[in-house]
This record gives structure tokens, C-alpha cells and sequence, in this order.
């Protein structure tokens, strides 16, 4: 048998960010493996699933330590898929699994599923649905995540698609939600909600930032983007449910739009949304990291409302990731426009990373600036 220190410590985060206090493998990940060994060990090929697995470990573990064949794996973020193949293919073991959209494909007949749980209620909620429509009627769906994010309602989730929901005992601040007995449905996704102040349809997957609606950064963005210059070709970066990108298309005819995320939800929520409103023909849809399919001083406008999230220091570099992708994309004198929480001090960094940025508009909570590519 595999040592499974070795091959913990093989594995990596590239191309997400790197650093020492970060892991590329945690104990939800080796909790999920171990509870499930004996279940894996006995499936066959093309019977073992995973569901937004981080970087890999559990859909390479399953294969490398309890010999699982043919492993299907959806991830949400498209990191995490990259990373899962930069680690398969410095162990060698690339073709051993397949990367699916969360989807019957990803499920259908699976007798084990593993999956680290969701931040998002909803995201749960669609898993679940996913699994319990398509998978093998003996299926074991398990849910591991860290104890402090694990809540009851997750339970409840769960047995709205199975009717046998148990728990593990935690180890090392992990848990382990294991859920028998599918009961398939139709699927509730993509949710959908009118916003008659706005005149769009919003529609969303469960993983989707804000869900079906309008965030107040979003909406404070919205409200001050008809000063933005004329312009060809637009992107909305980090697209989520798409709504800047529909606001712009419907706004301005003749405007190019394309709209780019990471995540697969917000990917297929953009397309179910731009549908929704009319703009289906508008409005290109791209699953890419930090527009990295598109080139270099292509667009004339960005409109961008990073991912922030107060208390984690590595998360400004997500946002500087975003900002520095607007100043590649940008043609000279184009114009990003973005929108965050006033007590950031994004300025500084947009400068350096765009170019001039000036507020436009300001409210206790929200800052908007226009950064003019040089
Ligand atoms: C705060 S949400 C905003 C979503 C949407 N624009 C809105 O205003 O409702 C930030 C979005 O950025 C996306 N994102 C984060 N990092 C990204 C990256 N490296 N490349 C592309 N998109 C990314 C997230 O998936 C998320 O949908």
C-alpha cells in the first residue's frame, strides 16, 4: 500500500497561490478518505465520484490509496481542476479520472461519492439534487467539511434529497455527513428572480455569489456606470450571475460583451441569465482565471466587483489578481471600473496595477473608482 504521508506531501496548490500556511491537502480531505476506504476499495470502474475536490487529493487519493478506477470529479473553480492535473501529472497518474460539469454525466451510476462541502447552502443543495437524481440507488454520499462551518441546516439539505442522514465523529476539527438512500426530483436550478427596479431576470446555480440577488456592491457599481466612457468591447470581470454584463448589453447596443469567471456555476448561471434577459446573442460567455483567454489590450471597458473577504490577508491578492488581469486586457486609455468595501484601500493598488483612479462615488459601505489604463 501507498504511504500516505508520501504521497499528502506530493501534492500542490499551483496554480492557486502558494504559501506556507496554506495546504494543498486538509484533514476534511484525509477524514473523507479514510471513512470511505473500505466503500471505495469495493467499487468498480467508473463507480466512485468526487465533488469540488480542492486540489486533488481526494480524487488522486481514492486512486492511489484505496484503488479506485476511472474516477469522475466536478470542481466548481476552475484552480482546482488545474491544480487536480498539474498533480496527477507529476505523479503519473493522469488519465485516471475525468473532469465533468456537476451534471447526470458526473453521477450517473456512482456508488461513492465524496464530496467537501460547499460554502454555500444552495451549493449544497444542488449537489445533493445532482447525486440523488442520478446515482446508483445504493449509493454513500459523503459530505466532509471543518466543524466550524458545518451546521444543521446542511443535515437538512441533505435529507430533502436522501432519506438516511447520519454524522461521523469529528476528527481534528473535521466532520463527516454521510447521506444514504437517493430520492430523485426535478432539479430546482437554475433559480431564478425578477428585479422589476432594474428590469432584469436574475437566474442562478446553487454556487453562485449572491444567488439569485443583487449584491449592494453590485448594485451601488450599477448605479454610477452610465458615466462610463463609450466604449467597443466590454468584460465583465469575475461575472458571477452576469448581472453587470446583461445591465451593459441592455444598456448599450452596440457594446461587445464578454463575461468571465472561474467559477462553473457562475459560468452556466451568466449564460441562464443573459438567456433570460434577451441578450443570449450578446453576451459571450468564457470559464477562464482572471480572463486569462483573452488578449492583451482587447477591451475598451472593465467592469469588476472582486471577491473580498475581511480578515484573510491573502485574499487582497485575489482582488490584485483581478486588477492586474483588467491592466493586461485594457487597451490604453480604457477603463476599469470597480466597486468595494470602503475600508479597503484599493487605490493604491489599482494605480500601479491600472493606472489613475479616482472615486466616483462613495457611501459609507461601498466605494466606486474608475482607473484609466496608461
Ligand atoms: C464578488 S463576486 C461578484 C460577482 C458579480 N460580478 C456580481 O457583481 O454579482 C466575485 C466573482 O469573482 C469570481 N472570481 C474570483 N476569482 C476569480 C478569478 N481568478 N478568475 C475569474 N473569476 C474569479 C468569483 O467566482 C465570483 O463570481
Amino acid at each position: 500500500m501507498t504511504d500516505t504521508t508520501d504521497f499528502f506531501a506530493q501534492l500542490r496548490r499551483a496554480p492557486d497561490i502558494e504559501s506556507p500556511e496554506l495546504v494543498a491537502v486538509d484533514a476534511t480531505d484525509r477524514l473523507l478518505l479514510d471513512e470511505a476506504a473500505e466503500l471505495i476499495a469495493a467499487c468498480g470502474p467508473g463507480e466512485v465520484a468526487v465533488v469540488d475536490d480542492s486540489y486533488g487529493a481526494l480524487t488522486l487519493g481514492a486512486v492511489v490509496l484505496h484503488g479506485a478506477r476511472d474516477v469522475r470529479v466536478a470542481q466548481d473553480l476552475l484552480v482546482g481542476e488545474r491544480a487536480l492535473a498539474r498533480n496527477a501529472e507529476r505523479a503519473g497518474l493522469t488519465g485516471t479520472y475525468r473532469s465533468l460539469p456537476l451534471g447526470p454525466e458526473l453521477a450517473s451510476g456512482a456508488r461513492v461519492v465524496l464530496v467537501q462541502a460547499p460554502k454555500a447552502l444552495e451549493a449544497l443543495r444542488e449537489i445533493a439534487e445532482v447525486l440523488a437524481a442520478s446515482a446508483a440507488p445504493d449509493v454513500t454520499v459523503l459530505v466532509g467539511g471543518r466543524v466550524k462551518h458545518m451546521t444543521h441546516a446542511m443535515n437538512d439539505v441533505l435529507r430533502d434529497s436522501f432519506a438516511d442522514v447520519s454524522a461521523t465523529l469529528a476528527r481534528q476539527k473535521s466532520r463527516v455527513l454521510v447521506a444514504r438512500g437517493p430520492r430523485p426530483a426535478a432539479s430546482s436550478f437554475p433559480r431564478s428572480q425578477e428585479h422589476p427596479d432594474l428590469g432584469l431576470t436574475v437566474r442562478a446555480h446553487g454556487a453562485a455569489f449572491a444567488g439569485t440577488k443583487i449584491d449592494l456592491g453590485t448594485r451601488t457599481l450599477l448605479g454610477a456606470l452610465d458615466a462610463a466612457a463609450p466604449a467597443g468591447a466590454a468584460l465583465d470581470l469575475g461575472a458571477g450571475t452576469g448581472v453587470l454584463a446583461s445591465a451593459l448589453a441592455r444598456s448599450r447596443p452596440d457594446l461587445t460583451v464578454v463575461a468571465a469567471d472561474q467559477s462553473a456555476a457562475a459560468v452556466a448561471s451568466a449564460v441562464a441569465t443573459a438567456a433570460a434577459n434577451g441578450l443570449g446573442d450578446r453576451i459571450r460567455v468564457v470559464r477562464d482565471d482572471a480572463a486569462d483567454s483573452l488578449p492583451d489590450a482587447s477591451i475598451d471597458l472593465v467592469v469588476c466587483n472582486p471577491p473580498f473577504h475581511v480578515g484573510a490577508a491573502v485574499v487582497t491578492t485575489v482582488a490584485d489578481q483581478l486588477f492586474a488581469a483588467a491592466g493586461r486586457v485594457l487597451r490604453p486609455g480604457g477603463e476599469l471600473w470597480t466597486v468595494y468595501n470602503s475600508a479597503l484601500r484599493y487605490k493604491p493598488a489599482l494605480s500601479r496595477l491600472v493606472g489613475p483612479t479616482r472615486v466616483v462615488a462613495q457611501t459609507p459601505k461601498f466605494t466606486v473608482t474608475v482607473s484609466t489604463r496608461r
